[in-house]
């Protein structure tokens, strides 16, 4: 166990970090087309992120997620990533990864597998070019494939991030079970999630997946198995292709009694649940005093506010999101 319980008894030991709000893709349900990002004056140094992550290691956290805005286009992020490894080496962490959407992964594939990242979890929707420019609009289909390319040559083990879009990529699934499998990689498809104002109707793009199971095994014999990373998504094993399947389904089938987690932004701000606005300032305590136990105090508080679980609904009359912030202040 952490230090970190929560007032439900969950043990916190997953902590996600977006170092930054920025990223090169506009992906249509993550972001609107026109974002406004966070002045660089309010976001932490690499030396604050080291810090303020070492501090939640030192206090028993055991994997570290970074996540964005997309990760690798933040400055110097392998010296944060080097610097962060030092906890795997002496055991104190179990998992250093990032979830990224692999645009800069050619570039950065071996580096990280040498500093002991061993998964990453790569955002990618559909198979088809004119598709990936219609839900990334910034996107460019080739490098992203490029990436895809070099973490596998690099070893690094890869698991396809696929949001379920409703008349967008929802004839593609088989698709993209074989492909992934066939490349040796698991995929988990998500429900969207109503996060932010991103210029589209939430409702039009929602696709609950609780179907999606019943359809899959028309064609698929797949069998629930009890692999667990620390993350939200429920497996099952797929006979014919011998790979995983995951499903994370916070709309119709929500998983926040298990919750193990909490996000930190590149502002320094907690977020103890992701469908939640309540959160805690650390960058305060952080840069009134060098000593960690004021922050470590600042986190048991916080942790104490964590609450059962997600609000989330799609606002039917409305159309809106039941959460202000976008995706990409918290990276999922
Ligand atoms: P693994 O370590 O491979 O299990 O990764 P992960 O699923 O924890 O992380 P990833 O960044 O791949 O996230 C996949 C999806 O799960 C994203 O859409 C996240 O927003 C969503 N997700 C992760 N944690 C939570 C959570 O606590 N609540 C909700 N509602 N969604 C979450
Ligand atoms: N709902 C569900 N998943 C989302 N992601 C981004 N925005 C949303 C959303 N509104 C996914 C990305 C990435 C992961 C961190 O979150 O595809 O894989
Ligand atoms: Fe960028 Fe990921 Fe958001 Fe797409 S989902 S815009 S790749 S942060």
């Amino acid at each position: 166990m952490s230090e970190l319980v929560d007032p439900f008894g969950r043990d916190i030991s997953y902590l996600r970090v977006s170092v930054t709000d920025r990223c090169d893709f506009r992906c249509v349900y993550c972001m609107a087309e026109d974002m406004t990002f966070l002045p660089k004056k309010e976001v932490l140094s690499l030396e604050e992120l080291d810090r303020l992550c070492s501090v939640f290691v030192g206090v028993g956290v055991k994997k570290l997620r970074l996540t964005g805005g997309e990760p690798l286009v933040r400055r110097n992020i392998m010296w944060l990533i080097e610097r962060l490894s030092r906890h795997l080496a002496s055991g104190a962490l179990e998992e250093l990864t990032i979830t990224t959407n692999a645009s800069q992964l050619a570039r950065y594939a071996q580096q990280l597998v040498d500093l002991g990242v061993k998964r990453v979890n790569v955002s990618f929707d559909t198979l088809d070019p004119d598709k990936f420019k219609a839900i990334t609009r910034w996107g460019r289909y080739d490098r992203v494939m490029a990436g895809l390319e070099a973490a596998k040559q690099a070893g690094l083990h890869v698991k396809i991030n696929t949001v379920a879009l409703k008349g967008v990529n929802d004839d593609e699934f088989e698709k993209l079970i074989d492909w992934a499998h066939g490349e040796g990689w698991d995929i988990t498809f998500i429900e969207v999630m109503p996060m932010g104002d991103v210029g589209e109707n939430r409702l039009e793009q929602y696709l609950p997946l609780s179907m999606l199971r019943g359809q899959l095994q028309q064609r698929y014999t797949l069998e629930d198995i009890d692999y667990k990373t620390g993350g939200p998504a429920r497996y099952a094993h797929c006979e014919e292709t011998g790979g995983r399947i995951g499903f994370i389904t916070p709309m119709t089938h929500n998983f926040c009694e298990s919750c193990n987690r909490v996000r930190l932004t590149c502002t320094g701000m907690l977020y103890m649940c992701l469908g939640q606005e309540d959160s805690a300032d650390l960058r305060a305590p952080l840069r009134a005093s060098d000593d960690d136990r004021v922050v470590v105090d600042a986190i048991h508080e916080a942790i104490s506010r964590k609450p059962k679980g997600h609000d989330f609904v799609i606002d039917r009359r409305h159309r809106r999101a039941s959460v202000g912030r976008h995706m990409s202040v918290t990276g999922g």
